[in-house]
C-alpha cells in the first residue's frame, strides 16, 4: 500500500518525506487556505520535496475552466496530478486531461457508482471520502470494499483507489485490508501509526535492564 500525506504544510511534508515512507501528497482548497500561502508556490515546493504524485485541485465548476486550470497546474511540475470533483463537468474534464497525458485524481467520491464513472472517464486515482461518510452515520469503508470488487471485475478499469478523509489509525488498517491502493493520511495519523503503549512499556523495561548490565555497545 502506498501512503500519501494529506497536507499543504511544507514543513510537515518535508519531515515525513525524510522517513522514505511517503509516496505522494494530496492537497485540497481547504488545506491550501490553512497554509496561508500562494497555491502555485505551495504545489511547486511540495513537488520538489516529494517524487510521487502531488494532487492539486481545480476550483472552476465548468469543464472548460477545469481543463484550463488543470493544464496550468500540470505545468507547475512533472509530478502534479490534477484533482477534479465528481460531477458531470468534472468527469468530462477528467477524460480530456487524461487523454492529454495529465494524471487526474477524481475527488469527493461517496459511492461505488461514482467510482465506476471516474474509472471509465480515465481517472488515474479515485478518492472515496471515508471519514465524511462515517460522519453522517454511513460506513465509509464499505464503499472502498465495493469499489475494489468492481474494479477487480474488469481488466480495463485501472484507476487506483485512494482512500481519503482518513481520521484515525483504524481507517488506515481497514483501508489496507479492503484493498485500497493508497491511503492519503493526515500527518498526525501517520505519526500515530508508530504508537503502541506496549512498545513504549517494553522499551522502558529493556533499557532499565540494559542499564543494570553496565555495558555499552559502542
Ligand atoms: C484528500 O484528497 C481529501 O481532500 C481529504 O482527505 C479530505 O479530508 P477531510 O474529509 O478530513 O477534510
Amino acid at each position: 500500500m502506498k501512503f500519501f500525506v494529506d497536507s499543504a504544510d511544507i514543513e510537515q511534508i518535508r519531515e515525513l518525506a525524510d522517513t522514505g515512507l511517503i509516496d505522494g501528497v494530496t492537497t485540497n482548497p481547504s488545506l491550501v487556505a490553512k497554509s496561508g500561502r500562494k497555491f502555485t508556490d505551495v504545489i511547486k515546493e511540495i513537488c520538489s520535496v516529494v517524487d510521487g504524485p502531488v494532487s492539486a485541485e481545480v476550483t472552476s465548476l465548468e469543464t472548460d475552466g477545469m481543463i484550463e486550470e488543470g493544464r496550468k497546474l500540470a505545468k507547475l511540475a512533472s509530478n502534479v496530478a490534477v484533482k477534479v470533483p465528481l460531477t458531470w463537468d468534472g468527469l468530462k474534464a477528467c477524460r480530456a486531461l487524461s487523454q492529454g497525458g495529465v494524471p487526474v485524481n477524481v475527488t469527493l467520491c461517496f459511492s461505488a457508482n461514482q467510482a465506476l464513472l471516474a474509472a471509465k472517464a480515465g481517472a488515474a486515482f479515485i478518492s472515496p471520502f471515508i471519514g465524511r461518510l462515517d460522519d453522517i452515520g454511513l460506513d465509509g469503508m464499505e464503499v472502498i470494499r465495493e469499489i475494489r470488487v468492481i474494479y477487480d471485475n474488469y481488466d480495463n478499469l485501472n484507476t487506483e483507489i485512494l482512500a481519503a478523509s482518513i481520521r484515525n489509525v483504524n481507517h488506515v488498517k481497514d483501508a489496507a485490508m479492503a484493498g485500497a491502493d493508497i491511503a492519503t493520511v493526515p500527518p498526525k495519523v501517520l505519526q500515530d501509526l508508530t504508537r503502541h503503549h506496549l512498545t513504549d512499556k517494553g522499551l522502558d523495561a529493556f533499557l532499565a535492564d540494559w542499564k543494570k548490565t553496565g555495558q555499552s555497545i559502542l
